[in-house]
């Protein structure tokens, strides 16, 4: 089972979300792209993020594309139904649990709202396909993935987010991760202690 947390490495998601926010104003739409999302933990820690620097009522516009590759799981359900345990959310601030956070019959559990929910469209996909589940992205996030790939899978896989992302757009990564220096041309680095990207 994948290993991860709400509200894992915030300050570099919020980082990224003001950085997407401030590039993203006038365009049309803003696509996110969560690759490597687990159970959702993170896609909805980035939706929240964003519903926070943009205001509940302001996210018609934005888009956000969770994949994981784990079918066996039955990552989707759980990603589209958006349940956890309190376990699992009791490391939320409690103004986010308040705003974001709705009681459900079940035991113990909570479900994330439905506008935040709405915004999350989950489909299974393999990173080693190289192949993008879409372009046009504002922000792709992928954390604590690529560090079981090989050199050069990393390398075709952060190819492949170069390709898909909008001109301008932001790639973000976990923090030991770094970019690899045959992509040096495609990318510049936004800050010098987050692994926050800029296409080039
Ligand atoms: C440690 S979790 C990281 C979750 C989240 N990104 C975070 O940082 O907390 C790694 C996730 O990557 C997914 N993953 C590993 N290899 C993958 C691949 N080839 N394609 C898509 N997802 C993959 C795993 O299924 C797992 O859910």
């Amino acid at each position: 089972m994948a290993f991860t947390f709400f509200m894992r490495d915030l300050p570099v998601i919020e980082h990224a979300v003001n950085h997407t926010v401030q590039f993203s104003s006038g365009r049309m739409r803003t696509k996110v792209w969560d690759a490597g999302s687990a159970l959702g933990q993170e896609t909805y820690t980035v939706a929240i993020a964003f519903a926070e620097k943009m205001g509940r009522f302001a996210l018609n516009n934005l888009r956000i594309d969770a994949t994981d590759y784990d079918e066996a799981n039955k990552f989707g359900d759980k990603v589209k139904n958006g349940v956890y345990h309190y376990d699992e959310l009791k490391r939320m601030p409690e103004e986010f649990f308040k705003k974001y956070i709705e009681p459900t019959d079940i035991p113990g559990c909570y479900r994330v709202i439905d506008k935040l929910r709405n915004l999350v469209s989950f489909q299974y996909h393999d990173l080693r396909s190289f192949k993008p589940i879409g372009n046009d992205y504002s922000l792709i996030l992928c954390k604590n993935v690529l560090l079981h790939f090989s050199q050069d899978e990393r390398v075709k896989v952060i190819k492949m987010f170069h390709e898909a992302l909008a001109p301008g757009g932001y790639f973000v990564t976990e923090h030991t991760q770094k970019l690899p220096a045959e992509l040096d041309r495609l990318f510049e680095q936004v800050v010098p202690d987050a692994q926050l990207f800029r296409k080039l």
